[in-house]
């Protein structure tokens, strides 16, 4: 298929499109600039030149796409985002869906990936979530799902199929992971936010790409699917495992509104939400089985491809 990737060069994007390209997949990956361009080629795609919030010349690379997918995110993971700015960026994001829904009209394409996260269903406590909850975005979810209704009338409105998808934070050696999480443990930042018994459904990055391609090979417009692994843990659980595995201590709690100062609204309310998704959907419709199924194995591999060895994690 000829796809068309909003936000390639970011996290999630770069991974499903080396994924997309190593089954056959003719990739075009929206690239900012020439460095990050180069980046794309290196993975096996197509760089297009351009930014979303400006709407040419790279639509016109859209026009002959079977699918497009966005996986653009209005912010970065290392922003100190307030909730108001939270709003800000919801803003701009639908203002860049918006864009490639336009540049998606009355061409080939068949369907719009679109790119959410398990926190845009909102709070949950120790109930179990699926597809058919309500958005209510919290914390990362938003500045992408704040303006979900905005996003999903404009789509409705174009006449352009969707299929959503909402992965659970994604762990892999980079992102929030390795900024909060394995940069933060080695430095002695990284902190337990509120008492930590709330639940994180995370998937690791491969699994992620994986589930993309499986979207690919079936074409389920009009659907919603949660990627996540099968065993969702709470926030205090998994920053002992991956403490453990780096042979360091499990940190300290720091209470919300502390944390909230220093870090952002939007992270310290993401940290402590409780969302516990269920794949049951993806596994049942789309064959998703994934490789790392609770995070254990998944955090110890991902540590080894960091260069955080065995042999050096007691030091
Ligand atoms: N990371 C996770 O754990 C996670 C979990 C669940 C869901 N998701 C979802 O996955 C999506 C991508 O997240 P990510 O973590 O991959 O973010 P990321 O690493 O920050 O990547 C964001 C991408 O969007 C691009 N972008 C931003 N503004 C743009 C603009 N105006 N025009 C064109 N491109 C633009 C960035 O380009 P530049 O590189 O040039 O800035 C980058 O390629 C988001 O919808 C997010 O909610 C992420």
């Amino acid at each position: 298929m000829k796809v068309f990737l909003t936000g390639a060069t970011g996290f999630v994007g770069l991974s499903i499109l080396k994924e997309l390209v190593s089954v056959g997949h003719t990739v075009k990956g929206l690239a900012q600039d020439t460095a990050k361009a180069e980046a794309v080629r290196s993975a096996g795609g197509i760089p297009v030149l351009g930014d979303l919030l400006v709407p040419a010349p790279w639509s016109e690379s859209v026009k002959d796409s079977d699918v497009v997918i966005s996986a653009s995110s209005p912010f970065h993971i290392t922003e100190r985002l307030s909730l108001h700015e939270a709003e800000r960026r919801a803003e701009a994001h639908a203002e860049m869906v918006g864009n490639l829904i336009h540049a998606s009209t009355n061409a080939h394409v068949q369907a719009l990936i679109l790119t959410y996260h398990v926190t845009a269903f909102g709070n949950q406590g120790d109930h179990w979530a699926s597809e058919v909850r309500m958005i209510d975005p919290v914390g990362l979810s938003r500045p992408t799902a704040g303006k979900y209704w905005d996003i999903e009338r404009a789509a409705r409105r174009a006449g352009l199929p969707t299929i959503e998808v909402f992965p659970g934070w994604v762990y892999g050696p980079g992102s929030w992971f390795k900024h909060y999480v394995v940069d933060g443990l080695k430095a002695g930042t990284a902190r337990i936010v509120g008492a930590g018994n709330n639940y994180k459904s995370l998937i690791h990055i491969d699994d992620l790409a994986a589930g993309f391609r499986l979207i690919l090979d079936k074409m389920p417009v009009g659907e919603r699917f949660c990627l996540v692994d099968s065993t969702p843990i709470m926030q205090n659980e998994f920053i002992k495992v991956v403490a453990g595995e780096m042979g360091l201590t499990t940190p300290d709690h720091i209470d919300y509104t502390r944390f909230a100062d220093t870090m952002g609204e939007v992270l310290a309310e993401a940290l402590s939400s409780s969302v516990r998704v269920s794949n049951a959907k993806a596994i049942n419709e789309l064959g998703f089985k994934p490789k790392y199924d609770n995070c254990r194995q998944g955090v110890a591999d991902v540590l080894q491809e960091m260069g955080i060895r065995i042999s050096e994690k007691a030091a």
